[in-house]
């Protein structure tokens, strides 16, 4: 059996990519490293934690004789990094937790990679996950290649750049074998209601203000977070070592276009009259360094390795939707406690 690492696997995008490879890869053994912090949540792989290819292991990656004994106990063959702290707000109000996780962490586990591979690197690797925030700001024109010069502007993107600069490092000066991807915003099940669409999602639910960062006007390009599962297990078992891929779905909104779409779902979902959910939206102050457009060039890896997004965005949203109607239990659970106090510092004033 093949032992792979998947870090930061009870969160949002790690618990899809675990769910995907349990069940997909009986002849690997998937180990689940995550520190469980206010993200990580294990309700979010239930389905699947009983599986005889499956184990969680509680730790933080920060921890480097953990990580290392770790690597040389279990012996992975592969990694696929997702661990990090992914929240562009909190890397403004706490940006040193973030050099801890992603940069610190990071080089951490490719230490603990490097050591136990000197002797044998054939079939072994290191993949990374990234975010398309490293490569900075785009105007009205524009996209990002994989060429695209690294520019970030967040505390958040700046561990990112950095940690993706270490893998691109360790790779060149080590031979260590690595692989990048940086992909645009995700949207689906299991999003911690800090991002802005299960935010919403759960504040017209409950008839509260929905806080819109300067004018809207801002723009993401959105990706059901299944697509990003399945373009990491593509790039995982086909992608050449030492590249990068881009992963996005081309669909390109406006913040303030989503919420309108959004609220005009809800209406209709609640049973509410036209035009309700859309008097929740309220104008704050805008994000500080808040980057105005991103938009993946996903060429590359459609092309060279076959993969493309299997869902409209309309009807992805609808699923969404339902997902985080259907289960409130859920959004409860992970809205108690910390988090209100989280969300009143968060936007008290703004
Ligand atoms: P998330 O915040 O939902 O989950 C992060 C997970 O990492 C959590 O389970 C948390 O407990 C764990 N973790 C945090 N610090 C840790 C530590 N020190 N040791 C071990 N585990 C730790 O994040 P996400 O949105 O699922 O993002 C996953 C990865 O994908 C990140 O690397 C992020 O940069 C990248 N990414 C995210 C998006 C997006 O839209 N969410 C888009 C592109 C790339
Ligand atoms: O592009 C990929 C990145 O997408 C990932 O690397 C990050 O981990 C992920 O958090 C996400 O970053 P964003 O900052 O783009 O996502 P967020 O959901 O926080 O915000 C989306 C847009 O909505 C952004 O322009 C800010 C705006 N926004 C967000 C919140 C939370 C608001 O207007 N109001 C809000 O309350």
């Amino acid at each position: 059996m093949k032992t792979i690492l998947i870090t930061g696997g009870a969160g949002f995008i790690g618990s899809h990519v675990v769910r995907l490879m349990v069940n997909k890869y009986p002849e690997y053994h998937i180990f689940n490293l995550d520190k469980l912090t206010y993200a990580g949540n294990l309700v979010n792989l239930k389905d699947i934690e009983n599986m005889p290819n499956y184990t969680f292991v509680k730790g933080d990656i920060v921890d480097s004789d953990f990580v290392l004994k770790l690597f040389e106990e279990k012996k992975f063959e592969g990694v696929i990094h997702l661990a990090a702290e992914s929240h562009v707000d909190r890397s403004i109000s706490n940006p040193t937790e973030f050099v801890f996780t992603n940069v610190i962490g990071t080089v951490n586990l490719l230490n603990a990679a490097r050591s136990i591979w000197a002797n044998n690197p054939g079939g072994k690797l290191f993949y990374h996950i990234s975010t398309d925030e490293v490569y900075g700001s785009l105007g009205s024109e524009g996209i990002f290649t994989e060429s695209t010069a690294y520019d970030p502007h967040s505390p958040y993107s700046a561990s990112k750049a950095s940690s993706d600069h270490f893998v691109r490092a360790y790779h060149d000066t080590f031979g260590l074998p690595t692989l990048i991807s940086n992909c645009s915003n995700n949207y689906g099940s299991y999003q911690f209601p800090e991002k802005l669409i299960p935010l919403f999602i759960n504040n017209i639910k409950h008839n509260k203000p929905l806080p819109v960062y300067g004018k809207g006007e801002n723009i993401r390009d959105w990706l059901w977070v299944e697509d990003h599962a399945r373009a990491i297990d593509t790039i995982f078992h086909n992608g050449k070592t030492g590249q990068t891929y881009n992963i996005g779905g081309h669909n390109e909104w406006t913040n303030i276009d989503l919420i309108k779409l959004m609220c005009s779902i809800m209406d209709r979902k609640l049973k509410r009259e036209t035009g309700t959910s859309g008097k929740l939206i309220t104008y704050v102050k805008d994000r500080a360094g808040h980057d105005l457009r991103y938009a993946i060039d996903s060429s590359k890896l459609q092309l060279e390795l076959g993969w493309k997004p299997s869902l409209q965005f309309e009807e992805g949203l609808e699923k969404t939707i339902d997902w985080y109607l259907e289960n409130q239990e859920w959004l409860d659970n992970v809205t108690s406690g910390d988090y209100q106090k989280y969300y009143e510092e968060m936007y008290d004033g703004r």
